[in-house]
């Protein structure tokens, strides 16, 4: 797998990161929901140096010109509700991509530290020989993506796979480079050092789908 830690490079981006991550900036929900776009749309922008070109030519209203556009065939897999911002940011860049959602959630046994990760909705397209890009904007222990990553394989075998998340821990990071296929990237905003005894991102942000869509009852 090739990691792609965005963040090793001083850019604007550290500016959004570092708001959502604000516990006072936090508070403004629509704020922390835009941010998490934006850091989409650049990841996405950087994913976007990798993709396959063609050869096109423009046609100004005064001449022609020739350029090279992607040609990939992007679908666009997001895991729901946290996944959202995330998701509307890279549509924002990726016009034609196709969309698949999936509900992924921890589900807590009797011990409060283990969990096992239940998956519920699954809309999705054909994968078939397309470029998957799976949104999720924290990556914990990978145990989601992984979860996610399977449950999609009845659709078919995309070309190949990019992982795209905000903040991820060491951890997860390291589970997702030993359990993908090699050929997949991992585009990420923060890598953290550590995961606490229930599973958040330390020091992260605290719990992204509560940030950006309020706080849920627990099940
Ligand atoms: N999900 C979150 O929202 N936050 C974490 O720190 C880990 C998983």
């Amino acid at each position: 797998m090739q990691i792609h830690n965005i963040s090793n490079e001083n850019s604007i981006l550290n500016q959004f990161i570092a708001e959502i991550r604000d516990s006072t900036i936090q508070k403004d929900s629509m704020r922390f929901r835009r941010n998490i776009e934006r850091i989409g749309e650049i990841l996405g922008y950087e994913m976007s140096k990798t993709l396959t070109y063609k050869n096109v030519t423009v046609e100004t209203p005064l001449g022609t010109t020739p350029t090279f556009l992607p040609k990939s065939d992007i679908v666009l897999c997001s895991i729901l509700r946290a996944g959202v911002p995330l998701h509307n940011g890279l549509l924002n860049y990726f016009d034609d991509a196709e969309n698949a959602f999936i509900s992924a959630y921890r589900h807590h046994k009797e011990n409060p530290e283990t969990f096992e990760i239940i998956v519920e909705y699954l809309a999705c397209p054909n994968l078939e020989g397309k470029t998957l890009i799976l949104a999720d904007p924290m990556l914990a222990t990978g145990q989601s993506m992984l979860a996610t990553f399977e449950a999609l394989k009845p659709f078919g075998t995309p070309k190949e796979v990019h992982l795209i998340s905000v903040i991820g821990a060491q951890q997860g990071v390291d589970f997702v480079n030993t359990n993908f296929p090699e050929n997949t990237h991992l585009w990420i905003a923060a890598i953290d050092k550590n995961l606490n005894d229930k599973g958040y991102i330390i020091p992260g942000l605290g719990d992204a789908g509560d940030l950006a869509f309020g706080e849920k009852l627990q099940q």
